[in-house]
This record gives structure tokens, C-alpha cells and sequence, in this order.
């Protein structure tokens, strides 16, 4: 068994933490012994409600059926902004890093809420209601906040779509969920690069027949086409509205639609997770304070972009409704060059740092000096999410960017949960590089086996389940509740199945291993191999194709696809690109194969399965650990296969 080092809390860090070991495992034993206790004593501190709530839970694995909270009613806005007004009018709400270093903005709680309340009464004019469905496509700008928050004021059900994401992706959301209302950018700007944002929205929305309008924000000085019965520039809109104020917020109820999030699964098209109004609230706020042990003058700095879960919970949601200060970046953490990020602590004095693997081994890559170049005595705590870590990069995160004296919190969680789950709580638990650690307050998680049966005890290894509700959990696929309780409850009957491997060790820590169904991590970003392959085959060129995640140094994870062409298709480097831009075109750049190997046949059972399991071993170079083939349809493709990956790894090299 591997011998981890473990690190300590220090007494600097215990000396300001809210929560220390024993209080913890006196807090979770009670959350489990009285889930619904707690949970209703957490809601009750942590928000502010319109209305009581009469019942804390009702819930059954079996249909997918959840409720938190019922009775009560809240505005998710009024939680973030309003309540803060009189204690913290005048604090930083949220601070803005563009592209450009030192292109900044801040905006405190007063101008932050005005900003809401005017975007407010211009979506009301645009006739957006509660339970609407708006589409946001917008770069890392305050004004997507102001926008989200307008979205949740009106009770409106925002869906952000990340702007990295072509026309056809966009267009497939909003259809999917029907938006009335698309808000976009003429431009964005990411590193050296500008993201024409507004001409892939009109492509898109040439077929999004429930599209009314498009509210365009000036991101630059870039003209763009503006068709006069449809679009408008936001700008020009909000001052149209000559000082009329129709924003008072709307009273939801608990589980009201709050948004929508389109993320992969392993099979078919993305699918809309549901997030409802005070279960979601509360668990990112609940679990921003605690994973972050948030402190007063705290600036938090986490890097995700709001077009995924972690913007959402730990740029917006959760920072802004504790009423804390939040740090949005525009750009990517190599631009200029690898010491950006660093540049943004020194500058903003950032306390927290909340970022992913994929970020910290690339910048480790490019050498210390970057980083100890500038002062990151501000730091005290460090933050990674959206794919396991390895002890390499954790080590070097711990003693290069937090020099050896910042806890970091590795957290495991997944758009389907809203919040974190499984995290060391800073102050109260040991770490150990490449652990989770422990569940947070309320989850219960389990190991089990490929059967379902439950593994107690430690050092098991199996997939991770959860086995009661917590209130940040999806409650529905959108408009396909069946497809929700087929993925996530029907595999281990009467748990929900994350679709992660997991071992907890000795000491009772969880690691995660990775997916164990057909989804990828590629560089953190959630990818189905269903997706990919459907976006190979229209290329034209692909008969047929099998894709497969292969380890990488960077990302994690990157993308082999084994293409079979059609005849009249040669392998050649024009038949790559074509299938690398329809790849871009159908899904987005970070869909993009690494590595396209053509091959004559897939190994397929008898029976037409394609076996990727040996497609895996074979992408992992371990050609030796393929097993046994005899049961296959044609089992000379393998050896074929192999040779053709060895030959074409050889020549990269
Ligand atoms: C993976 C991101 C290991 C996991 C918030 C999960 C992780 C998927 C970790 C969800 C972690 C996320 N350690 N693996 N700390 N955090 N993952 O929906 O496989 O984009 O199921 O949510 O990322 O990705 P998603």
C-alpha cells in the first residue's frame, strides 16, 4: 500500500479557522443522524427567507424524485445582493482582471445590486418572466454576472453556455430547453486571440425558432451585424430605459427552476442539469464558507469560467451570497506568459486560490521563476477541482505557489451535485497529495462494487455513490426525467451513481480514480465519447469511429479516435483536418482529438459491440495488458491496431 505523506494543519492556519478536527466530526456525525435537523438549522442561518419552509425533505432514490425546503419562499438575487446592502454597501462585490493586465474593474454590493436592478426591469421589458429560459454566451465580464443575477431576480431560468462553444452547441441548448432571450457579446477576448461571439450566435440562432430577442454587450470596439427586428446592443437598451424600475425581486419558491447546465454523459447529446432555487443557494453558500473557511476580508480568487458548475457555485453564487469579495478573470492563466495568475494574487492580494489540475501542470511546466517572481503573501489558502491530481503537481502547488505554508483543498464534485462533496475542511483535516479526503457535512458516500454491493470497511476499492440527498443535487434532466433516473439511480437501484471510481484508503480518505463510464476529462472539461465520435462520423470522411481517453501530462486526459474510413477516403493529412475542423465545428476547440489513428476495423464482439477496453490499453501503450482477443469478431484488427499506434507513436517522437 503507498504511503502518502500527510500534512498538517499548522497552528497559523488552526489560529483562524472556524472549524477544527473535533467540531467537524461532532458536526458531521450530527448531519448524518439528523440530516433534515441540520440541514433545516443551515438554512436558516445561511439564508434569507420570504417565507418559512414547512418540510425539510422529501425524497426517494427509486423515482429520482427530491425536495428541499417545501413551503418556503426566496429570491436568489435578493440573498446575494439586497441583504448585504446595509452591512456591505460599500464592499467589494466582485473585482474584474480582463485580458490585458491591469484592465480592471471593481464593483462593489450598492453598484452591483443597482447594475442588477436595471438589467432586471430591461429583461422585464423584453417581457422575460419567471420560468423563462434565457441563454447567456458571454465572455468572464461583470456583466454576465449582472445578467445571471437579473435572470434569478425575475425567477427566469438562466443557461450559460460556455463562449468557447460553437454555433451548433449553442444552438442545440437553446433549442433543448427553449430560450426566449439570448444574451451575447459582440466579441470576447482570450489571450491573443478574439472570439467572434455575436457571428456564431447569429449562426446558431438562424435555427432557434423560440429565440425573441438578442441583447448584445460591447465587449470591443469590433462592429458586428445587428438585424433591427431581433438584436440590440445592452448598453443601448439599459439607457433606453430612462430611469424606469421594475425590479423587485421574485418570491420562489424553494425547489423553482434556478438554471440550467448542459454538461456531457456517456451517451448521446449533452443534458441539461436542473438546479432548483434554495437547496442549490444554500449548499454553495454553505459550502463556500466551509471548504474555503471564509473569512471577512477574504479575496477569493477561483479561475473557472461561469460557462461551467465551478463559475457558477464559486465565482457567483456561493462567494456572493456570504457577501464576500469574488475575482473574475477574463483570460487564460498563459497570457501574457505562465506567471499571470501570480501577477493577479500580488496585484488584487488574492487570499484564495481555486483552480484545476490541468492550469497547475501547466504552469509547473514552464518553471518556478513565474511564480516566485511575484509576492503571494496574500495566499492562505489553495483550491483544485475537476480532475484528480497527481501527487506531483499537488507538491508543487503546496511548496512553490502556497510555499509550503497553505492547506489546499482538493475538491471532488460534479456539476450533477452543485456543490463540493468530498474536500479536506482547512484547519480540521490532515491532507494527503491526491486525496479528496473527506465527505463534507451531510454526504454519505459509499464504495461499491461492480455488482452494487456495498464495500465496507477501508482500504476498498469500486465506484463511488452517495446514499442520501443533500440539498445541492440536480433534480432533473431537463424535460426528461426518466433519462435522469436512468443515469444516475437505475445502475446501484436506490443510489445515486456518480460515475467515478474511488478507493478509500486505511485511514478512511477517498481518492478519486476517474470515470469509469464513457465520459472524458480533458483538461477538466466533461466530454462523452458518444459526442466526439458523432462529431467524427460528420465529418464525411468516417465510416465509423471509437474514441477513447489516453493518459496526458497536461490535460489529464486527451482524446485518441480510431477512424475507419469510407472507402473513398485516404488516410491522409487533408482527411485529418477535415475531421479535426468538423470536430471544432460541431462541439468546440477543446473537443479536438489529439491523436486520429485510421484503422481498417474496430475490435468488435460477435455481437457488434465495440470493445474499448482494448482500445484504452492500446491508447495507454500497455499493447501487452489487451487480454484475451479470441473472443472477438476479427480478432486480427488488434494486433493491426497496435502495430499502427506503435509505428505512428514512434515517428511523433
Ligand atoms: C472529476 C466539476 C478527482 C470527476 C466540478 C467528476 C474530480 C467530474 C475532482 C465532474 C477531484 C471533479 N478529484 N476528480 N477533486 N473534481 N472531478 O461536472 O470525474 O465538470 O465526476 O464538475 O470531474 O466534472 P464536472
Amino acid at each position: 500500500m503507498s504511503h502518502s505523506p500527510v500534512f498538517n494543519v499548522s497552528p497559523e492556519t488552526l489560529s483562524r479557522t472556524r472549524v477544527n478536527a473535533s467540531q467537524y466530526a461532532q458536526m458531521y456525525a450530527r448531519s448524518l443522524s439528523n440530516p433534515e435537523a441540520f440541514w433545516a438549522e443551515q438554512a436558516q442561518e445561511l439564508l434569507e427567507w420570504r417565507a418559512p419552509f414547512h418540510k425539510t425533505l422529501d425524497w426517494n432514490f427509486h423515482t429520482a424524485d427530491v425536495r428541499w425546503f417545501e413551503g418556503g419562499k426566496l429570491n436568489v438575487s435578493e440573498n446575494c445582493l439586497d441583504r448585504h446592502l446595509a452591512t456591505r454597501g460599500d464592499k467589494i462585490a466582485l473585482i474584474w482582471e480582463g485580458n490585458e493586465p491591469g484592465d480592471t474593474r471593481s464593483i462593489t454590493y450598492r453598484e452591483l445590486h443597482r447594475a442588477v436592478c436595471e438589467t432586471t426591469t430591461l429583461l422585464r421589458s423584453l417581457g422575460v418572466k419567471k420560468g423563462d429560459r434565457v441563454a447567456i454566451y458571454l465572455p468572464m465580464i461583470i456583466e454576465a454576472a449582472v445578467c445571471m443575477l437579473a435572470c434569478t431576480r425575475i425567477g427566469a431560468v438562466h443557461t450559460v453556455v460556455f463562449a468557447g462553444f460553437s454555433a451548433e452547441a449553442l444552438r442545440d441548448r437553446i433549442n433543448d430547453c427553449g430560450c426566449s432571450l439570448l444574451i451575447t457579446a459582440n466579441e470576447g477576448l482570450r489571450g491573443s486571440k478574439t472570439i467572434p461571439l455575436k457571428a456564431t450566435a447569429d449562426v446558431a440562432v438562424e435555427e432557434c425558432p423560440s429565440i425573441r430577442n438578442v441583447l448584445v454587450v460591447q465587449r470591443t470596439d469590433a462592429p458586428c451585424d445587428m438585424r433591427p427586428d431581433r438584436d440590440m446592443w445592452y448598453h443601448q437598451a439599459l439607457a433606453g430605459l430612462s430611469g424606469a424600475d421594475d425590479s423587485t425581486p421574485e418570491p420562489m419558491d424553494s425547489e423553482d427552476p434556478m438554471f440550467i447546465l448542459y454538461t456531457s454523459g456517456s451517451t448521446g447529446k449533452p443534458k441539461g442539469v436542473l438546479h432548483t432555487t434554495a437547496g442549490y443557494l444554500l449548499y454553495a453558500t454553505h459550502t463556500f464558507r466551509y471548504v474555503f473557511d471564509l473569512q471577512e476580508d477574504d479575496v477569493h480568487f477561483c479561475t473557472a469560467d461561469i460557462g461551467w458548475i465551478t463559475g457558477h457555485s464559486y465565482v457567483l453564487y456561493g462567494p456572493l451570497s456570504n457577501g464576500a469579495t469574488s475575482l473574475m478573470f477574463e483570460s487564460v492563466p498563459t497570457y501574457p506568459d505562465a506567471g499571470r495568475y501570480w501577477d493577479i494574487v500580488e496585484r488584487h492580494k488574492a487570499t484564495i486560490v481555486y483552480t484545476a489540475p490541468t492550469a497547475i501542470r501547466a504552469l509547473a511546466k514552464e518553471g518556478d521563476e513565474y511564480v516566485t517572481r511575484y509576492c503571494r503573501d496574500s495566499i492562505r489558502l489553495l483550491g483544485t477541482v475537476g480532475e484528480p491530481i497527481n501527487p506531483d503537481a499537488w507538491l508543487w502547488y503546496h511548496s512553490v505557489v502556497g510555499e509550503g505554508r497553505c492547506p489546499i483543498v482538493d475538491t471532488w464534485w460534479q456539476t450533477e451535485t452543485g456543490g463540493v462533496m468530498i474536500s479536506p475542511l482547512p484547519g480540521a483535516i490532515p491532507t494527503k497529495p491526491g486525496s479528496a479526503t473527506r465527505p463534507l457535512f451531510g454526504v454519505q458516500p459509499l464504495i461499491v462494487d461492480e455488482q452494487g454491493k456495498e464495500l465496507l470497511g477501508n482500504g476498498v476499492t469500486g465506484r463511488l455513490c452517495i446514499r442520501f440527498p443533500w440539498p445541492g443535487m440536480m433534480r432533473t434532466v431537463y424535460g426528461d426525467h426518466e433519462r435522469f433516473r436512468q443515469t444516475y439511480f437505475s445502475t446501484f437501484p436506490g443510489l445515486y451513481f456518480t460515475g467515478d471510481g474511488c478507493r478509500r484508503d486505511e485511514d478512511g480518505y477517498y481518492w478519486i480514480t476517474g470515470r469509469v463510464d464513457d465520459v472524458l476529462n480533458v483538461a477538466g472539461h466533461r466530454l462523452g465519447t458518444a459526442e466526439v465520435e458523432s462529431a467524427i462520423v460528420r465529418s464525411g470522411a468516417v465510416a465509423e469511429a471509437a474514441v477513447v481517453g489516453v493518459p496526458h501530462d497536461v490535460k489529464g486526459q486527451g482524446i485518441a479516435a480510431f477512424c475507419v474510413l469510407h472507402a473513398d477516403f485516404s488516410p491522409t493529412n487533408d482527411t485529418r483536418t477535415k475531421i479535426l475542423a468538423t470536430v471544432r465545428e460541431v462541439i468546440s476547440a477543446i473537443a479536438t482529438p489529439d491523436h486520429i489513428w485510421f484503422v481498417a476495423g474496430l475490435p468488435k464482439t460477435r455481437s457488434g459491440k465495440i470493445m474499448r477496453r482494448i482500445l484504452r490499453k492500446i491508447g495507454e501503450g500497455e499493447y501487452s495488458a489487451v487480454g484475451d482477443v479470441s473472443t472477438l469478431a476479427e480478432p486480427g484488427v488488434v494486433a493491426e491496431i497496435v502495430q499502427l499506434v506503435e509505428t505512428s507513436r514512434a515517428t511523433k517522437k
